[in-house]
């Protein structure tokens, strides 16, 4: 049995705290939150489970195994740390830290400790990542032109980010997770409207064979979209995250060039065949993630979306501020 403790019951918190407390082999045995408003939520939600205010009591017990940060990303690094420090096993929100160096240093102790991070990227748990995940590793899509993501609403404003690290690291964390080749350089442009932080922003990501990665994230859009395309060479894919049914539609189009004689003989042929919407699998991907917390654990085994993984998205993040901050000057990664 894996006795997890909860810092942090805020907006998320409480989605963690329901999928911990239904996970098998596992009992959630605390909660924390500074904030004394959310304690009549708390112990109204969970009035057999511990609840406090102060942190230090949940990384320091001896009756917690395992300790799941859902604070703001400004405070992911002390918690995580302090807990690591205390033989914790960690669940960390995404973004992992607020900089690389702190990265570094929880990976590092958690090595040391041997320990096990686990870094929330949700959407790498969804039936719809799974099966986009199968079509390029099957080689369905063939060789990967573009991938394409616009993740836009209305809010919700935060006080201590922009929209790069509010909303990119999910799809920062699904580019990381979906295409094996690795990022060779990237470009961010945005503005900033109401709070002095950047909440309309555009990202280029570039890779070394000819495939680009493009992320649109806004908090002034007035309609929430939720849409990611794939484009390859057999291929393509459209995945619209706001469909009930039929979230990943897969287009049998695309381009050819019958001629390569000269430039005045290239023969453009359009390939447009049948579209198809594959099943995707329904359950809760953050049900699906904290049982594979608690199986990781028992077997001691790093999950794929370890603190390597959520490394890998703070480098991107903190690589789009430099760029940012740069006017959009191409930062190499
Ligand atoms: N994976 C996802 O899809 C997803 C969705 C939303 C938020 N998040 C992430 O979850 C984290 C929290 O976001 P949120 O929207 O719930 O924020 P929030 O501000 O609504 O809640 C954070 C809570 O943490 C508490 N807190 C802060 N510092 C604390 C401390 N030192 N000790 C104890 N309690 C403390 C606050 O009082 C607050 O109640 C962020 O990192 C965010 O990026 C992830």
């Amino acid at each position: 049995m894996i006795r997890v403790g909860i810092i942090g019951f805020g907006y998320w918190g409480p989605q963690i705290a329901r999928n911990f407390q239904a996970a098998d082999e596992c009992r959630l045995a605390a909660i924390c939150d500074n904030n004394p408003a959310t304690h009549a939520r708390i112990s109204r939600a969970y009035p057999n489970v511990h609840m406090t205010c102060d942190s230090r009591e949940i990384v320091i017990s001896r009756d917690i195994d395992a300790v799941a940060v859902i604070t703001p990303v400004w405070t992911h690094f002390e918690l995580a740390k302090a807990a690591l420090e205390n033989g914790k096993h960690v669940f960390v929100e995404k973004p992992f830290t607020a900089t690389v160096a702190q990265a570094e240093e929880l990976i590092d102790l958690a090595d040391r400790k041997n320990l096990q991070i686990m870094v929330d990227h949700t959407f790498l748990f969804t039936g719809a990542v799974k099966k986009i995940r199968e079509l390029i590793d099957c080689g369905a899509l063939g060789k990967l032109y573009y991938y394409d993501s616009t993740r836009i609403n209305l809010g919700l404003f935060q006080h201590d980010v922009n929209v790069i690290w509010d909303l990119a690291p999910h799809d920062l964390s699904i580019m990381d997770h979906l295409i094996q080749s690795k990022p060779a350089c990237m470009l961010a442009t945005g503005q900033s409207h109401l709070n002095g932080h950047h909440d309309v922003a555009y990202i280029t990501v570039y890779f070394d064979d000819n495939l680009i990665a493009h992320f649109n994230v806004n908090w002034l859009s007035p309609v929430k979209v939720r849409t990611t395309l794939l484009g390859g060479e057999k291929k393509m894919v459209v995945w619209n995250d706001l469909e009930a049914d039929e979230k990943i539609k897969i287009y049998d189009k695309g381009v050819e060039i019958k001629s390569g004689q000269g430039v005045y003989d290239l023969l453009v042929s359009y390939r447009s065949g049948d579209m198809w919407a594959p099943k995707v699998e329904q359950t809760e991907a953050l049900s699906n993630e904290v049982r594979y917390f608690i199986n990781c654990i028992k077997k001691n085994e790093a999950p794929f979306n370890d603190g390597l993984a959520g490394l890998r998205v703070v480098k991107l993040l903190e690589a789009a501020d430099r760029s940012l901050a740069d006017g959009g000057a191409a930062v190499r990664i």
